[in-house]
Order: structure tokens, then sequence, then C-alpha cells
């Protein structure tokens, strides 16, 4: 498995591997891999001739500075994972090489998706993510592009950005993998506390009540059980539950309709986690 620091380096092996006629899967990350990145390293192995795999803990998304500073990194571990999942190189820049002083930034208007949700609780949040995503896909010349469901407001941003800026590149959804007892895997479930990680599978348990209720309730009925649900949780606090379509994710009022989904963000204590689900 190659390691390269730079662009160039990057871009170079990139177009050799084009030059040849074979197929580029990308999978993104920040790092602190876990089987759930791991599960897309192996698809895009089964269905690409080469992987590459960014590790970029990307600053310009991080709207709470905190969130930055505590997010766990280990390059070392990550590479040892890598190597049997597949990946062929893996792209892990420094932050000067990403962002170049004085260099003229793009900037995202990805309109309606991202007022809601994860939009409207991290402002600029998404904007920094469609900038490193851009930027990433210019430097390593992808096919087919791999990207969890877990962070599905996400996946849809980067479906807009795809079919606006990167035409003919193939995003690939891939299902969210989870821990035995349900709760979601993510590079922030290391900071939980030993109490909070025992609570935190309640999150995936009342997902699944609200997909229980879809069929005859409404999202009304469905949104206030699971907001009364948390108030009265000890441990678990609520930033929100939003029941919304699953392509404009816009907020679905009545009935709940064939390929709505419910979308939620919890505090375990200082470290914030999230989860959706397929309602129906
Ligand atoms: P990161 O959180 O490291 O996630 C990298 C990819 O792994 C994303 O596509 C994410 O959805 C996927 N992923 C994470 N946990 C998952 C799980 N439990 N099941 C399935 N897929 C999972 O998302 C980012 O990084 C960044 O925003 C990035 C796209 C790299 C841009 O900086």
């Amino acid at each position: 498995m190659k390691i390269f620091r730079t662009i160039r380096e990057t871009t170079a092996f990139s177009e050799s591997l084009r030059g040849q006629g074979l197929s580029i899967g990308f999978v993104p990350t920040m790092g602190a891999l876990h089987e759930g990145h791991l599960s897309l390293v192996r698809r895009a192995a089964a269905e690409n001739d080469a992987v590459l795999v960014s590790i970029f803990v990307n600053p310009i998304q991080f709207n709470n500075p905190n969130d930055l500073e505590k997010y766990p990194r280990d390059l070392e571990k990550d590479l040892e994972l890598l190597i049997p999942a597949g990946c062929t190189a893996v792209f892990a820049p420094e932050v000067s090489e990403m962002y170049p002083e004085n260099e003229v930034r793009k900037h995202f208007d990805f309109g309606a998706l991202e007022t809601v949700m994860e939009g409207a609780f991290r402002p600029g949040h998404f904007n920094g993510v469609g900038v490193v995503v851009d930027k990433l896909f210019n430097i390593t010349l992808p096919h087919r592009a791999y990207f969890g469901e877990k962070d599905y407001q996400q996946l849809q941003i980067i479906r807009m950005l795809t079919r606006n800026a990167h035409p003919g590149l193939e995003i690939v959804p891939c299902d969210i993998s989870r821990e035995d007892d349900g709760l979601a895997r993510s590079s922030r479930n290391e900071r939980l506390t030993p109490g909070m990680r025992k609570a935190a599978p309640f999150i995936y348990e009342m997902l699944n009540k609200a997909a229980g209720m879809a069929k005859d309730h409404t999202a009304e009925e469905i949104s206030e059980e699971i907001e009364q649900a948390f108030a009265n949780h000890e441990l678990l606090k609520l930033e929100y539950f939003s029941i919304a379509d699953g392509d404009t994710l816009q907020p679905v009022h009545g009935p709940v309709n064939v390929g709505d989904r419910a979308f939620i963000a919890v505090f375990a204590g200082d470290v914030r986690l999230i989860d959706n689900i397929q309602l129906r």
C-alpha cells in the first residue's frame, strides 16, 4: 500500500492508473477508522481495480473548536487496518497542503438541503465538507466514490455537488454499520464514557420505535412520542428528531410515505452522535 502526503504524487498516481485503463474507487475519511469505514473500503475494493482512501481531519467543517481538537487521530493504526481491507493507496495530507495560505476558496450553495438538521445546527459545516470533497475528487480522479448512509444528509449534499461539478463520477451509498447493540459506529464513540456508551443504543432503539409507528401514525405523532422518551431520559440529551423526505430532506407533515426517513442528533455528555433510519 502506498502512502502519499502531497497532492502532486496522488494525482500522478491516479493519472497513471487511468492511463492503464484501471478503475479507481475512492473513500474519503477523517481517520480514526472503524468497521464502518472499512466496510466502504472493502466494497470499493470489490468494485474497482484500485482503491484510494484519504485521511484528513478537515478543520473547515468543524464548527466547534473543541470537537476538532478532541477528534481522535492515529495514522499508524489506520494504515494497519487499511492494508487487509484492500486499499491500494492512502492520501494523508497536512492542513497546509490542502489549504495553502492566500488561496481563493470556493463557496457552495446547497440550497434547501443545507438549511435543515445538521446544516441548521452546524453552521458552515456542509460548505466545509463541499470544499474538501470537491478538492479530493479533483486530486484523486475517481470513477466511483463511496459514502455511508450514517451521514445521510452529507450523502445528499455530495450527490448535488457531484451532479453539478463532477458529472460522470458515480456516488455509491453504503449501509450503516452498527455495533452488536445497535449503536451506529462512529469515530466519536471512542470518546463516550462507559456510562454514556451503555446508554447510547437507546438512540437506535428510538429510531426503530419510530419505524414501527410509521405505518399508522403521522410524523407529528411519532415526533412527539420520541421527544417525550428523550425528555424522560437521564443521560442523553436530544438535539433534534426530524422526519424528512429521503431525497429533498424537507420535513414531512401528516402521514409518512415510502422513502421518508427519521434523523436524530443526540448529546451523550459532550459527544454529539447522529443516526438515521428509513421509516417505510
Ligand atoms: P468520516 O466521519 O471519517 O466518515 C468517512 C465515511 O465513512 C463517510 O462516508 C461516512 O458516512 C462513513 N461512515 C462513518 N461511519 C459509518 C458507519 N457506521 N457506517 C457506514 N458508513 C460510515 O464523513 C466524513 O468523514 C467527512 O465529512 C468527509 C466526507 C471525509 C469530508 O471531510
